[in-house]
């Protein structure tokens, strides 16, 4: 049976983007095998980037974009899933190349899906959204030096764009994993909320800006890099002997001028994370996880729950760098 819903839809029609919320039927889906009744959807970076001008990721237009979703399954082609199982959805490019989360129903190929853990509400996933996952990869790529590299323990662990999303929540995890964990930041008015999540120690991000000499004082057994360009090059030339460096973002920008000595000299790891394309497997591990490490009361004080509408006007600030922690998107509200 079709339904109506609403989503927000882009356009681009003789080079004139917009973006408005827009009245869909479900029959106007046409990717996947999954009808998925969404719960929540969330804001991240590439949302922003995405509902500014279609971010050069975009091709096709109209468009409805949310790069995640939770929800509920109303009906499935594939019988791994059934009506009324929970779903959570991030990458494999939706809300890239295939319809997204900012609309009440999104329709996916199975594969993308993973079923929710039974002890996380869709809710809580969606706080947690891309931003969380990523940081959970990362956490868990930096944990790899004590287990799969059997190297020495993990001590000092700093994390750049430390009030971003996927900051706020790699700086709570790798607390909660026992690591001293030093957040960057340029918020200075954000010492306490950083604190709060568990940094023992605040460093300004202008200490990771300007040239870098070939290798500097080890500091790092672990970072987790949201920011990329400079500061990376310099996180590169600080960390300990054969520490990771666990690199996700661009915040800061694409260029890095590294040189090889943090890899031969000190056998730096540089492991690049990309949430995005995860299997589905290593995503139903993570989110499994989540449930054991994440203290939910603390991620509900650094959330923001969004309408489609409130949406559209909160986009631009996270382009702007001025927002902090998650943005949830309700798209029932
Ligand atoms: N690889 C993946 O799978 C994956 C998945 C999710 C996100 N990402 C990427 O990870 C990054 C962070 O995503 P997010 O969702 O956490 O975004 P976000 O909430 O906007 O956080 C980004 C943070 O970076 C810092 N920042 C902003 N502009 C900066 C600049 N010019 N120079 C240095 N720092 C700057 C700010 O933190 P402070 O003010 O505290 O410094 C900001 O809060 C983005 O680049 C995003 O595309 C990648």
């Amino acid at each position: 049976m079709t339904q109506n819903f609403k989503a927000i839809v882009i356009d681009n029609q003789n080079e004139k983007f917009s973006r408005a919320i827009k009245d869909l039927k479900t029959s106007d889906l046409k990717d996947g095998n999954v009808l998925v009744k969404v719960d929540y959807s969330s804001l991240n970076f590439k949302d922003a980037l995405i509902l500014n001008n279609g971010g050069k990721i975009v091709r096709k237009f109209p468009f409805v974009p949310g790069i995640d979703f939770s929800g509920t399954v109303e009906t499935s082609e594939d019988q791994k899933f059934k009506k009324g199982d929970r779903v959570i959805l991030t990458g494999f490019r939706v809300g890239e190349a295939y319809f997204g989360g900012f609309s009440q129903y999104a329709k996916v190929n199975s594969e993308f899906l993973v079923k929710a853990p039974e002890k996380l509400s869709n809710k809580h996933s969606m706080m947690l959204g891309t931003a969380g996952l990523t940081a959970l990869l990362c956490s868990f790529a930096i944990k790899a030096k004590e287990e799969l590299l059997l190297g020495s323990k993990v001590k000092d662990v700093l994390v750049t764009g430390a009030t971003g999303g996927v900051g706020s929540i790699a700086v709570m995890v790798l607390t909660k994993m026992g690591y001293n964990v030093h957040a960057v930041t340029g918020k200075q008015d954000k010492k306490d909320y950083l604190t709060q999540l568990g940094a023992k120690n605040i460093l300004d991000r202008k200490e990771f800006s300007g040239e870098s000499k070939l290798l500097e004082k080890g500091v790092w057994d672990g970072v987790v890099d949201t920011v990329g360009g400079e500061s990376l090059t310099k996180i590169l030339a600080q960390t300990n002997p054969n520490g990771i460096v666990a690199a996700c973002g661009n915040a800061g920008g694409i260029k890095i001028n590294t040189n090889v000595m943090p890899f031969i000299i000190r056998g730096v790891k540089l492991w690049g994370i990309d949430s995005s394309a995860t299997s589905a497997k290593r995503k139903e591990f993570i989110w499994n996880e989540a449930v054991k490490l994440i203290d939910f009361k603390k991620v509900e004080e650094l959330t923001n729950e969004l309408s489609l509408d409130d949406l559209l006007n909160t986009f631009p600030s996270m382009l702007k760098g001025s927002t902090s922690g998650r943005y949830i998107v309700n798209p029932n509200k």
